[in-house]
């Protein structure tokens, strides 16, 4: 009886079960239009330039069904708050405010993971990129010429407009570096302005290294097989408000991003970035102890000790601005580091020597025995330091 039942009521909900929806899960009162486009924005420092950004981004893609991310590292200058302010206006504006990070490639990953759309575009805050490409790049991927499309400052047509020479040749130079990791036929990979399907994301996601800032670069270089690229040329402009993030260390966080995409299968590039800095601290720890034993004349002992403080404070002070720049320690955190590092340091090198003097005493010849209690010595400083002195703020 309940079985007949449920069989005939069964039955009558399949008659009047509506058509099948193109989205399972959306509700009836979805707005209209699925997201076609996502516009990832990374800031830091760009308050002056959201609303101009967001403006022109509504003129070019009249017709479009997109939205904007803004991923901002907690910009002191407030930018969060401003794209939020935006965003109460306009609900195709989002911003993710991420905590004690910096990075301008993990926040392009970071925005389009978040995005659901099926295609996803990468575009500086500050205005250089010309937005008026945009839907040209849209067209290229729907109609299915390309899965991923680059705004190209060096195809017929593009340029880089008020460039000084020395940015110009440290461009081009860092473009021909950058063959050493890929082998397609890419005018621009440095370009930060590209969109893409989401496909492309898929199958590059887990493969990035995430360092630094150049999120294309990696992207290409961690896809498995070739890409179909096209590159579309703009000319890039002056920025319209605030300055420049790149500095110096974006060349070491370059040579980073070149030497994980070559060696970082094999050792974490960390590693090395912290060994070439160990390295570069003997040669401090050697200055300083010549200086003070020979120049000014002190004891050994006193000379030796100032020496590895030193070599400790250097150490740690290049790390941090190098090797852990998108965790970068400041103020109270910074000192709070540095006794942490020249703790764990310390107990590195009582076992540097202890494994030395042990392979020493057991017959293994001096240099090699010297060089292993350096490993030793190097590694354990960098696991605990990783963990308790650049660990995830609490
Ligand atoms: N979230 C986040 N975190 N955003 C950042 C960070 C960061 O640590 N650093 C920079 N940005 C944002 C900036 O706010 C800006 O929107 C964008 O990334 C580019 O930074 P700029 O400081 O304007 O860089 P640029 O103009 O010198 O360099 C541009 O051109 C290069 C090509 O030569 C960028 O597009 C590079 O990606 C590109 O390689
Ligand atoms: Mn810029």
């Amino acid at each position: 009886m309940t079985n007949d039942m449920s069989s005939v009521s069964l039955a009558a909900l399949a008659d009047r079960a509506p058509a099948p929806e193109r989205s399972p899960v959306r509700p009836a009162d979805a707005a209209a239009g699925d997201i076609e486009l996502s516009i990832i924005i990374p800031t830091f420092n760009e308050i002056g330039n959201v609303e101009e950004l967001v403006s022109r981004v509504r003129k070019t893609l009249v017709g479009v069904s997109w939205e904007m991310i803004f991923v901002d590292d907690d910009s002191p200058d407030k930018t969060a708050d401003r794209a939020r302010q935006v965003a109460r206006g306009d609900r195709r504006v989002r911003c993710i405010q991420r905590l004690g990070r910096r990075g301008l490639s993990s926040a392009c990953v970071e925005g389009m993971l978040a995005s659901p759309a099926p295609y996803l575009a990468v575009m500086d805050a500050d205005l250089q990129h010309d937005e008026t490409i945009l839907p040209r790049m849209l067209e290229l991927l729907k109609s299915d010429q390309a899965e991923l499309v680059v705004g190209s400052r060096y195809v017929g047509g593009g340029g880089i407009g008020d460039w000084n020479a020395m940015r110009a040749s440290m461009s081009r130079f860092a473009t021909r570096l950058s063959r050493l990791v890929f082998k397609q036929d890419v005018s621009d990979p440095m370009s930060g302005f590209f969109m893409l399907k989401r496909e492309v994301l898929d199958n590059s996601v887990r493969s990035l290294s995430s360092l630094g800032f150049k999120i294309l670069l990696d992207m290409i270089a961690s896809s498995s097989g070739k890409l179909r690229i096209a590159e579309v040329p703009y000319t890039f402009r002056n920025r319209f408000a605030g300055e420049s993030k790149l500095d110096n260390a974006v060349l070491w966080e370059f040579g980073m991003l070149l030497a994980d995409k070559l060696v970082g299968k094999y050792v974490p590039v960390r590693f090395l970035s912290f060994a070439a800095v160990g390295g570069a601290g003997v040669g401090v720890h050697v200055a300083i102890l010549s200086l003070l034993l020979n120049a000014v004349g002190l004891p050994f002992t006193t000379s030796q000790a100032s020496a590895t403080i030193g070599a400790m404070v250097f150490n740690f002070w290049v790390n941090n601005f190098l090797t852990y720049r998108d965790r970068q320690l400041k103020g109270w955190r910074w000192l709070k580091g540095l006794v942490s590092f020249m703790l764990a340091c310390s107990v590195g090198a009582l076992a540097n020597v202890g494994i030395a003097s042990y392979l020493f005493e057991n017959k293994t010849q001096w240099l090699l025995a010297a060089l292993s209690g350096v490993l030793v010595g190097a590694v354990w400083n960098y696991a605990i330091t990783q963990i308790y002195t650049w660990g995830k703020p609490k």
